[in-house]
């Protein structure tokens, strides 16, 4: 391959959808080999063109790469990434992210950039929606389950590459400003961002995505410990490293790249191996490498490790797609995303148990921006799933109970601030039995670039819902949304809270067969949900401090003061306004029915690095319907050469029991999966004293105690 050639595999270049803005000067460089990538072409008919120019026209026939953003589906959409990471259940991420690959394969697209793996503790940024949330095991879990998933058999026209996203530190932009800078230090890099990252490697991921922030005053598209340190030398990845859309040329802003050839000498010397959409490499790799200023074997790793995805892809053998379309919305893929918007869902409160309604003997008033809103209910980044697919709330609910259901938007959107139709809504409210109002925030509020500093429900629903509230009828609060909304003000107002996240295509019937008890719903947190986004960042597994607020100062969800102040919980770690508890914990979601947690045994008091804790308990259905309870297992390790977390998700299941039942349950728990980065830089099981918890979330469980020797 001549210098031109071996840069060109390096680029990735962007058109809009359809084709457009494909340059006659793009043509000829594909015909000349020099490019590797597009992304964002998804006209059968142009990805069908610039193959068989690139394969049949171009110096060494190697074929193109077709990428695109298939995040939470392509045609059929599921729930957002944070409301699939609320299912806790990987073998639903994987069936969704096999249909989402089978759906844009048949349309040309082998390559998405996702999983999105950033950890984020702060609800304020808009990417949280895209996130698996805040916890590195459960994040590790989903991160296997997607690439499963999206990758199938990599080498079979329905296999498409999946990229690990973004690397890293992204979710940690500081007060969650979206881009913003990201001060990690060692030991929480590698404790918790990195581990969703490593096991990406070991799930056999074939790309990886560097991300917009800086580390540590270092961008990582330019940080060679990141990409070359930690990517090929310690985990051994052998796939390929693209950046993201232009953070080559970015570091100049940053301040870390004078111009675009400093960009380009130092994202190639990092690591990095293809540029996407600037063209650094493309206008100054062949000068850098002329003028040695980068060794030409830099040049050639890079092309060997796109060149070795491309052959693993079988893209030589099979170059062109067979278009398919009708498989577009199968039923069985509806069925699919139905059941994942199904377990997304997390019930919050059920207060005197409203739900489930009885729809067939009550008359319900169905009111808010989200209930009937098509496109806003698919969420962030869905650029081919077309809302005339999508079925609503209202859809739903009008189709089973058309009789007893009376509509009102109430708000036109959720920002709008007219009060105009406020009348209408009361009007039908009044004729109910029960008021179901669905608000939250459109796909528009969350997704990249869409931080909020304040992330209550946005416009004047709060003044809606309290209007309606003085009405005295039963309200069932259903949040839409890409984060977790604050919602301290209206808590008392709504007797039944449901938070559905942006729930996809088959939102409407998922809420349905939940509001009817056709099924109990099951899941739970995975992020902390905060009373004010003034706790931001707030996750559970935080370090205690030498001053931490006690227990006793706890103040029951039920009980919180609406806009009122706490005391003083002493000189303790607290907010005088906002104390230290969250307003839902990782890890909650409530059922139908309830479960009680007994008996819980240990099969020895301590342990050495080769055992296995065997925790066994006994769980019990105390209420009346089946339902799925998410049995979760905590540790702590209590002392540490560095501090360690007050309580860490080492595991979970989900148990399902019928009303009445009880199950002897266990979880083996390797002593080796203990072992974090110490003070040494060291990944070590340091012997002590370890706490271990079984529960329904980060607050509460059964608790003991073992030794690690
Ligand atoms: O994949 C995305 C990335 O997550 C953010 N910037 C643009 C990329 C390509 O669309």
């Amino acid at each position: 391959m001549t210098l031109e050639e071996k840069i060109g595999q390096t680029s990735q270049r962007g058109t809009s959808s359809m084709g457009k803005g494909l340059s006659e000067e793009l043509i000829t460089k594909v015909r000349k080999g020099e490019i590797g990538s597009f992304l964002n072409v998804t006209d059968s008919q142009t990805i069908n063109f610039l193959q068989k120019t690139a394969v049949e026209e171009s110096p060494n026939g190697i074929p193109l790469i077709f990428a695109r953003d298939v995040i939470h589906g392509f045609k059929t959409i599921f729930p957002i990434p944070l409301g699939q990471a609320a299912t806790w259940n990987p073998d639903l991420i994987e069936k969704g992210s096999r249909i989402a690959a089978i759906e844009a394969t048949a349309s040309g697209i082998r390559w998405t950039f996702a999983p999105m793996l950033d950890i984020a503790r702060d609800s304020r940024w808009g990417r949280i929606a895209e996130s698996p949330g805040e916890d590195p095991f459960l994040a590790s879990k989903f991160t296997e389950a997607y690439i499963k998933g999206f990758q199938g058999d990599l080498s079979s026209p329905t296999g498409m590459l999946a990229c690990a996203k973004h690397f890293v530190g992204y979710g940690a932009a500081e007060g969650g400003r979206d881009y913003n800078i990201a001060i990690i230090h060692e030991q929480l890099l590698h404790n918790v961002y990195l581990k969703p990252f490593e096991a990406a490697v070991k799930s056999g991921v074939g790309s990886f995505m560097s991300s917009f922030n800086e580390l540590n005053g270092v961008p990582a598209t330019g940080n060679k410990y990141l990409l070359k340190t930690i990517l090929r030398n310690t985990w051994g990845f052998d796939g390929l490293v693209v950046s993201d859309w232009n953070s080559v040329t970015e570091m100049i802003p940053h301040g870390f790249a004078a111009d675009e050839k400093h960009a380009a000498m130092l994202s190639a010397n990092a690591g990095l191996d293809m540029e996407m959409t600037s063209t650094a490499y493309e206008d100054h790799l062949k000068n850098l490498i002329e003028s040695g200023v980068i060794a030409e074997s830099q040049l050639d790793d890079m092309v060997r490790n796109i060149l070795r995805v491309k052959l693993k892809m079988g893209l030589f053998e099979q170059p062109y797609t067979r278009f398919n379309h009708s498989i577009f919305y199968d039923e069985k893929h509806l069925v699919s995303a139905k059941q994942t918007a199904i377990e997304s869902i997390v019930l919050l409160k059920n207060y005197n148990n409203l739900l489930p309604l009885d729809f067939k003997n009550q008359k319900i008033a169905l009111i808010g921006p989200l209930a009937d809103a098509p496109h806003e209910q698919l969420g962030t980044w869905v650029f081919d799933g077309e809302s005339e697919h999508t079925q609503t709330l209202k859809m739903s609910l009008s189709e089973a109970y058309g009789k007893n259901l009376m509509f009102s938007k109430g708000l036109a959107f959720s920002r709008d601030s007219l009060t105009d139709k406020f009348d209408e809504a009361l009007e039908i409210a009044r004729k109910s039995d029960v008021i179901i109002f669905a608000g939250g925030e459109e796909a528009i509020l969350s997704g990249e670039a869409h931080s909020r500093a304040n992330i209550d429900l946005p416009g004047i629903q709060e003044e809606l819902i309290h209007k309606l509230a003085k009405l005295g009828k039963p309200i069932v609060l259903i949040i839409m949304a890409g984060r977790p909304i604050t919602i301290s003000n209206i808590y008392n107002e709504a007797d039944a809270i449901l938070m559905a996240w942006h729930p996809g295509t088959m939102g409407g019937p998922a809420l349905k067969d939940i509001l009817n008890g056709e099924t109990s719903p099951s899941g739970r947190l995975p992020v902390t949900w905060p009373k004010t986004s003034g706790q931001e960042p707030i996750y559970y597994n935080h370090k205690n401090t030498g001053r931490p607020a006690s227990e006793e100062s706890f103040v029951a969800i039920d009980d919180i003061p609406v806009g009122a102040w706490q005391s003083s919980l002493g000189n303790t770690s607290h907010y005088l306004d906002a104390g230290y508890q969250p307003m839902f914990p990782f890890g909650f979601g409530l059922t139908y029915s309830t479960f009680e947690y007994s008996e819980m045994t240990l099969n020895k008091a301590s342990f050495s690095i080769m055992d296995s804790v065997l925790i066994t308990f006994k769980l019990t259905n105390t209420g009346k319907a089946e339902a799925t309870e998410v049995v979760q297992y905590y540790v702590q390790d209590i002392t540490g050469s560095i501090t360690r977390p007050v309580r860490e998700l080492v595991g979970f299941s989900r148990v399902t029991l019928k009303a009445g039942e009880s199950r002897e349950v266990t979880y083996t728990l390797p002593v080796e999966n203990l072992k974090f980065y110490n003070i040494d830089k060291e990944w070590v099981v340091e012997p002590g004293d370890f706490n271990i918890w079984v529960g329904p979330n980060c607050q509460e469980g059964l608790k003991s105690s073992f030794v690690v020797d």
